[in-house]
């Protein structure tokens, strides 16, 4: 029901398995919370009303431990001695924001305590332990430990004022600006909610490409309105600045960073935004970058601008996260190259408190990439991750596309930057070059819509990206199973396919796309659909033809040492890999290399075949992905059910309009026939 779609993967439903059931109802009598703050007063009612839907009864608030089977919430400063003597050093070993769930004893009676050394770690506790019982597990002698390994674990919203939202498929901006600060959607609060849930703790709530009236008193009050909200769930607000906001909004005749007044008029902006939010994270700058205003506009570089911006927030512990995608016309032979050209330069010479904020791959979100150069080449410099959850070249919210597995990948990636083992992930933990500030953001896919996020499944996006944030080292499988049990059902009849087609969706989207390294083939403005044949683009690297590069000869940009040597920018075993055409793996094949149409992969097959090949497997997968949930409707609410089974519909119609126009077009270099198994274009 739209109520389900609602809810997301706090449905709280009934646990249906008897046995299971009453475990828990044995086990968990009565609340006892310590604390009175806002945060622990969320948290206590988090786990009353999750309990009540799960447990299908009243779980009463007890002011003693007098009773059996507890559930004890509190920071570990609030516990009396006799809690205490059951703790060993647990939460001496993480950090601030982890928790711990350890079953005790007190008098003999048994409870389960859920404590942290601050509230927000009792919150993220009872939310971990919820999940427990969401996910059907064991709470016997429990003894869990967990904490984050990277600080800043946000969401970019790129919403506008007006309430539209760039490559926002879900509707319309959730903030109400026109009602704001008065009203307060209830949306506001299980938005927090939702984000707290899976360790989310900051968000910037608008567009990239900057409006600076959001920095205007008349916005920053609605601003201070949210920034309430969120704040007992553990979220900051951060905001994005334009660059040319001294002039916009305060009257001056220059941006340039290196001017006093301009100086001056940022830090007493800091100071008007902290005296309202005195736990404003900061600002998000897109600068230079698709016509967006700058330092280089003044001659100035992007050091000078971002510590410019840094040292105006750093008074009251602001952070500035200057983003690197950066590309531009003028150096056109290869916009892959770039942001690395731009940053790499400046490595070390950053404030303490700027972040680089980098996209995963170094062209833009595309259905697969190679991980960004940038990440290893700057190591004294702290570098963000920029993943993103709205599927802006991944078929919008129509297509099912589940993106952990994308995440995964990139994480796991091997920069060789300390040598063997220097994975992205160790880059953007902070372990690898020791840094202290370390973030990740993802470019947020939920809108106004009912069910948040346009596809049902793309609630599974945002969820995994807060996941792989709070851990980028887990494994997608997991993270996909734990989410569809909580927000469909625990049935292993359904879990176990219902998994499968979630893991293998990322890889059909890739071959019905852009198999083989192929890229940025998109329609182009609106990057939906089939677009390889567009060539007509002021901009040359606007147009898919750049991308691939197809003629009689072969298809592919060679971006090896023959080529525009976008190779050198990674580690030297990094480059050796991707150079040569024998050890460069095929899923990035033309990603690296201009081969020829007869060339041939390692299964035998020639290239043109392959890539007719892959682009029918797509196909095929997008059909067996129907076939699955076709056979689930016993699982699932009709609403749900019927809502996913016509996307998958609208995915498999469009997984075949991809294969066709692109073996169409492409055959008119390839000159060749589709081979056997292919299906000819009806
Ligand atoms: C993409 C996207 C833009 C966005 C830009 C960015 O190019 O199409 O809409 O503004 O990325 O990340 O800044």
């Amino acid at each position: 029901s739209a109520q389900e779609d609602y809810k997301l993967w706090l449905q709280y439903k009934k646990v249906q398995d008897t046995k299971i059931a009453s475990n828990y109802q044995s086990k968990i009598n009565g609340i006892y919370a310590l604390g009175n703050s806002e945060t622990i007063q969320a948290a206590t009612k988090e786990m009353q009303s999750g309990l009540s839907g799960l447990l299908d009864r009243t779980i009463a608030l007890q002011q003693n431990t007098n009773s059996e089977n507890l559930l004890i919430l509190g920071i570990q400063s609030s516990l009396d001695e006799a809690i205490l003597k059951n703790l060993k050093n647990e939460l001496d070993l993480i950090n601030n924001e982890g928790y711990l769930i350890k079953s005790i004893q007190l008098k003999n009676k048994k409870h389960i305590l859920i404590t942290a050394k601050t509230d927000i770690g009792v919150l993220y506790g009872v939310f971990n332990f919820l999940k427990l019982l969401q996910t059907n597990q064991s709470i016997e002698n429990l003894a869990i430990t967990d904490a984050p390994k990277i600080n800043i674990r946000m969401l970019n919203h790129w919403d506008n004022l007006d309430g539209t939202v760039e490559r926002g498929y879900a509707g319309f901006s959730l903030w109400n600006w026109q009602k704001l600060p008065d009203f307060i959607d209830q949306r506001y609060i299980d938005y927090a909610r939702t984000n707290a849930s899976i360790g989310i703790n900051g968000t910037v709530i608008n567009n990239v490409n900057a409006n600076a009236l959001i920095l205007t008193p008349q916005y920053l009050e609605k601003v201070e309105t949210l920034a309430k909200v969120f704040r007992p769930y553990g979220i900051k607000v951060y905001l994005t600045a334009r660059f040319s906001a001294p002039i916009e909004i305060g009257g001056l005749k220059t941006a340039d960073p290196f001017d006093a007044d301009v100086k001056n008029w940022w830090k007493e902006k800091a100071k008007e935004i902290y005296q309202r939010i005195p736990d404003f994270g900061g600002f998000l700058v897109k600068a230079n970058s698709e016509g967006q205003p700058g330092p280089q506009n003044y001659g100035r570089n992007h050091v000078d601008g971002a510590n410019m911006l840094a040292d105006a927030v750093a008074p009251f512990g602001g952070m500035v996260m200057w983003r690197a995608f950066v590309y531009s016309e003028h150096d056109a032979d290869d916009r892959a190259k770039q942001a690395y050209s731009e940053f790499v330069p400046y490595d070390g010479k950053f404030r303490d408190n700027v972040i680089v904020q980098v996209k995963n791959g170094a062209i833009d979100f595309q259905p697969r990439e190679p991980f960004h150069p940038m990440f290893g080449a700057m190591p004294k410099t702290p570098l963000m991750m920029e993943f993103q959850i709205t599927q802006e070249y991944l078929g919008f919210s129509t297509h099912l596309v589940y993106l952990p597995k994308l995440y995964q990948e990139v994480l796991e990636s091997d920069t060789y930057s300390k040598g063997k083992g220097s994975t992205v992930a160790k880059i953007i933990d902070g372990t690898l070059d020791h840094h202290k500030i370390t973030g990740i953001a993802g470019v947020a896919n939920i809108g106004n819509d009912i069910n948040w996020t346009g596809h049902p499944f793309a609630q599974a996006n945002w969820y995994g990206f807060g996941r792989l944030a709070w851990n980028p080292y887990q494994d997608s499988e997991t993270i996909a199973e734990d989410w569809l049990r909580m927000t469909f059902s625990n049935e292993e009849n359904f879990i176990k396919p219902v998994k499968e087609m979630m893991l293998e969706s990322r890889e059909a989207v890739v071959n019905y796309m852009t198999p083989l390294g192929l890229h940025h083939i998109m329609d182009t403005g609106h990057h939906y659909g089939p677009g390889p044949w567009v060539s007509n683009l002021s901009r040359p690297e606007w147009n898919p033809t750049y991308y691939h590069k197809a003629d009689t000869k072969g298809i592919g940009f060679d971006r090896s040492k023959t080529g525009s040597n976008a190779t050198a920018q990674y580690a030297p075993e990094v480059a050796k890999i991707f150079d040569n055409v024998v050890t460069c793996p095929e899923k990035d094949l033309l990603w690296f290399h201009h081969l020829s149409w007869d060339y041939k992969l390692k299964n035998g097959e020639k290239l043109w075949n392959s890539l007719a090949f892959k682009y029918q497997e797509g196909v095929n997968q997008v059909a067996s992905m129907n076939a699955t949930w076709n056979k689930m409707e016993h699982y699932v609410d009709e609403t749900r059910f019927k809502e996913v089974q016509m996307l998958l519909n609208i995915q498999h119609k469009e997984a075949k309009w991809w294969r066709d126009a692109c073996l169409l077009y492409f055959q008119q270099f390839s000159g060749k026939e589709l081979p056997k198994g292919v299906e000819k274009p009806t």
